[in-house]
């Protein structure tokens, strides 16, 4: 991985100069063949992206995925609205909620989406309501453990997420009594997954239980594509998953007459990458044994750190050929807020542009305005020209919703 000093011929420095930092930024041409990938990768089986919204849902991004030729995948009704806001029509959106409430079920099948049931009293309560007449997928737990850290893990025994393969038996009881259409499968093993043999064992789940599902459209494999945050790490061999994951897919659509499309629902493989978080040096400081540079971002701005010890690698753009000493990158947070632990870069000085990668996924989405602090402006690069894709948040933003009483 290098780091650049420019997106398509736009140096990161006048970005940072035009728009202020902290700074997010997207290289559109990055998402863009992102998805050509993964496209030819499968290009043996009939595919459907669904891409994971979680991972960053500007406005502008979701469109460009819409144009690379993908669908989406919504968690909330609001992402389900964002979607319709950026062009794609119901039938392109799944909608993969966790415990959320009825009204929100009802919405969904009354704009007219796929929706996936992770529950049997959900089932239960759709089928009561629908039987026959809508059409739903059913989210499995496959009871795998997989995934980079546990807090990630979703497809494990003892995850919230899905309905236990083991209780298949009451599933196909709640799909009888209820006469509910299930047209699709569905797994998500986890984030940061590896290997291509989990996602072959997932897999097998599926396939063994589509044997009982006779009107099924689509097995939905999740997403989980392992991306490089570090410097030597293995990214998931894409075109390895598309190979063998396809051919099993088509051998089971042979050998049981099956006519179906495989869905996958990538976040951070399509926007990881894509990604740049520009900060500022606000204060270097010595200690005994360690050297902090304090920069103008923290946790509000990108939890992965402190949240999963997530690994994101950060350079100094002011400073490409200085001399090497090791630092602790710090946020501006009244927390522990680090940010990078222990690295050696080229020395910084107050006032040096950091880079932050791997930005793209999981780093906006997860923004809060703790300590408030306002959101930083996020700047798309397509066809080599910037375009501010949403503004740097202003105080007013942080009280406009505020209902203030006199005492
Ligand atoms: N499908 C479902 C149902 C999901 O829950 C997720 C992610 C995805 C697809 C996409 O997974 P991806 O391809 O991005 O790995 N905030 C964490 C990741 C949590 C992901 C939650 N679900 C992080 O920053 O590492």
């Amino acid at each position: 991985m290098q780091n650049p000093t420019d997106i398509q011929g736009i140096s990161l420095e006048s970005l940072a100069k035009t728009f202020g930092t902290p700074l997010y930024v997207y290289d559109g041409e990055k998402i863009f063949s992102q998805v050509k990938t993964l496209q030819n990768s499968f290009s043996a089986v009939p595919l459907k992206i669904k891409y994971a919204t979680k991972a960053l849902s500007n406005l502008s991004i979701l469109k460009l995925i819409k144009k690379a030729g993908a669908g989406m995948d919504a968690v909330s009704i609001e992402e389900v609205r964002l979607g319709l806001l950026a062009g794609f029509s119901p039938e392109e959106i799944m909608y993969t909620p966790s415990g959320v409430g009825f009204e929100e079920i009802q919405e969904a099948v009354k704009i007219g989406m796929m929706v996936n049931l992770d529950s049997i009293p959900l089932m239960e309560q759709f089928g009561a309501e629908y039987g026959k007449s809508v059409a739903a997928c059913i989210r499995i737990n496959p009871h795998i453990l997989a995934g980079g850290n546990l807090k990630i893990s979703t497809g494990h025994s003892e995850s919230k997420f899905g309905i236990s393969i083991e209780l298949l038996p009451k599933i196909l009881e709640t799909v009888d009594k209820f006469g509910v259409n299930i047209v699709g499968l569905h797994i998500h093993t986890g984030s940061d997954i590896l290997d291509a043999e989990v996602f072959l064992k997932g897999g097998n789940v599926l396939f063994e239980a589509a044997m009982k599902f006779p009107n099924l459209k689509f097995l939905d494999f999740g997403g989980g594509f392992k991306v490089a945050y570090k410097p030597n790490d293995v990214a998931t061999d894409i075109a390895e998953v598309g190979k063998k994951v396809g051919e099993a897919f088509q051998e089971f659509c042979k050998k049981y007459g099956r006519q179906l499309e495989l869905w996958i629902e990538p976040g951070k493989y399509l926007v990881s990458e894509s990604g740049y978080l520009l900060v500022k040096t606000n204060v270097v400081k010595d200690s005994t044994s360690i050297t902090f540079a304090g920069v103008d971002s923290g946790l509000n701005h990108l939890i992965r750190p402190m949240m999963y010890d997530a690994y994101h690698e950060v350079y100094n753009l002011s400073n490409p050929f200085g001399t090497k000493k090791k630092y602790n990158v710090v946020g501006y947070i009244c927390e522990t807020d680090t940010i990078a632990a222990n690295r050696e870069m080229n020395e910084i000085k107050r006032g040096d542009l950091l880079v932050i990668k791997n930005a793209g996924a999981y780093g906006y989405s997860m923004s809060s305005n703790y300590n408030s602090r306002l959101r930083p402006a996020e700047v798309l690069i397509w066809e080599g020209k910037s375009h501010l894709i949403r503004k740097r948040e202003e105080f007013e933003d942080l009280i406009r919703h505020q209902v203030v009483i006199e005492f």
